[in-house]
């Protein structure tokens, strides 16, 4: 589903803020991708869906190659990908539902549908009594939630999420995690930037780690963990 070649990514400093990466992520799969802050996670997300490209090597997800992909196909590319942003992103002047229901227009859902599935995702993020508010109105732990729902309106193959239970306590953290754990069951690849040790070391999943730029473990699908690792 997701592979990376020997992928270094250099922004205007002298060092790379990825060197050298190799990964693979199969169809289904749950992994974390951890490390330091600078590490490079923020950075390999957004590769993966060609927010930025590669300065070296390969990016493939669906087995194309995103960095040559050409430009009339990157909404295709962006449609089977949710992403959570670090920041979350919500649009101030739009209410909780606009919000969520703006991810569906912006594909062309026809009508009745963005209506149906935008109810769906809010219940289901438990959101209900929040649809007419404002993000500025909202708990951080709600504006989370909302930017979780919008990830998931349009049911991505993939979905992406940097940072998302950094504001949360940990009740709400870990009602999260369920969340994301059950969309995956339905066959949702899932990716995760965390620091959240307690949160990894409860999930038992796999874990990437990046090191200034560096992949320090975890690149292989499956291959580095012990036997009976995976919960
Ligand atoms: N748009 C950018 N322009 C220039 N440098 C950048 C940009 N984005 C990230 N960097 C640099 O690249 C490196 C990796 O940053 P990145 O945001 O990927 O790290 P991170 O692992 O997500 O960190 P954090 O845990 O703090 O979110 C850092 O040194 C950062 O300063
Ligand atoms: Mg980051």
């Amino acid at each position: 589903m997701i592979q990376l070649f020997h992928v270094t990514k250099k922004y205007a400093a002298a060092t790379p803020a990825l060197s050298d990466v190799s990964l693979h992520i199969e169809k289904g799969e749950f992994v974390f991708l951890t490390g330091p802050s600078g590490a490079g996670k923020t950075t390999l997300l957004r590769l993966l869906f060609r927010d930025e490209i590669p300065s070296a090597g390969q990016v493939l997800v669906r087995n194309e190659n995103i960095a040559t992909m050409p430009r009339r196909r990157v909404p295709g590319l962006r449609r089977q990908i949710g992403v959570v942003f670090q920041d979350f992103k919500l649009l101030p002047r739009k209410t909780v539902f606009e919000n969520v229901a703006y991810a569906t227009q912006v594909i062309g859902m026809p009508p009745r549908e963005q209506r149906a599935r935008t109810y769906q995702v809010i219940e289901m993020l438990g959101l209900n009594h929040r649809l007419h508010n404002y993000p500025e109105q909202l708990s951080g732990g709600e504006q989370q939630r909302v930017a979780i729902a919008r990830a998931l309106v349009n049911r991505p193959l993939i979905l992406l999420a940097d940072e998302p239970t950094g504001n949360l306590d940990p009740d709400l953290a870990l009602e999260i995690m369920t969340l994301f754990k059950q969309i995956n069951s339905h066959g949702t690849t899932v990716l995760i930037a965390t620091h959240d040790r307690e949160m990894i070391r409860r999930m038992q999943r796999r874990v990437i780690a990046l090191e200034n730029g560096m992949l320090v473990a975890g690149g292989d699908t499956m291959a580095e963990l012990p036997a009976g690792g995976r919960a």
